[in-house]
């Protein structure tokens, strides 16, 4: 069956957006360096657009997490797969994601993070679905909001597939068929 996802945000959309949330992170942090660290890997296209939309001299750092299970909104169980190279402390961190949904990655994440006591903590997502918030998160820039829809593009995925892109899109149910992934 041929796939024609429906576009959601286009690239001209989310181009714009980010440019602004690059203005606004960079007159909120006037000074360097600011550690910009993505979570991988579905936030890789936002990360490299906002980071171009920064003029404050950032570092680029990369975090991987991964969930047990399918389960991860209810079982809450998250663990690191790649961890940063690098030490924050003392440092102004802003963590980019490319969703925020349940909330339970940015809950681990921020209080992993907080214990390696950072200057200062934010967090910038590109899109947030607060209808499907479990845990609450304190989120400083948000790209949009968005209902809760199956998004994928512009690096996020369904099984893997689709993260290339331009525009987001939303993915109905007929279009995403079961699959089953080793170790999920
Ligand atoms: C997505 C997204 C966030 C997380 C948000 O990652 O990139 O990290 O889910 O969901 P939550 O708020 O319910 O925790 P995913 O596990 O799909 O991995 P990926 O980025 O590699 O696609």
């Amino acid at each position: 069956m041929a796939l024609a996802p429906q576009v959601f945000l286009t690239a001209s959309q989310i181009d714009n957006r980010v440019r602004a949330m690059g203005a606004q992170i960079s007159a909120d942090y006037p000074e360097g360096p600011l550690y910009l660290i993505a979570i991988l890997k579905g936030a890789f296209m936002f990360l490299a657009d906002l980071a171009r939309a920064i003029s404050t001299p950032s570092r680029i750092e990369f975090m991987g997490i991964s969930s047990y299970g399918k389960d991860k909104t209810s079982s809450g169980q998250v663990k690191v797969t790649k961890d940063l190279d690098v030490s924050i402390e003392g440092q102004h961190v802003l963590i980019v994601e490319d969703i925020l949904d349940s909330g339970v990655t940015l809950t681990y994440l921020t209080n992993l993070l907080q214990q390696r006591r950072p200057k200062s903590l934010r967090i910038a997502t590109l899109l947030d679905k607060p209808e499907r918030r479990l845990r609450p998160v304190e989120v400083t820039y948000v790209g949009f909001q968005i209902p809760d829809e199956f998004v994928v593009g512009y690096g996020l995925d369904f099984a893997e597939d689709h993260r290339n892109l331009r525009d987001i899109c939303v993915l109905t149910e007929e279009q995403r068929p079961q699959v089953t992934t080793a170790g999920e």
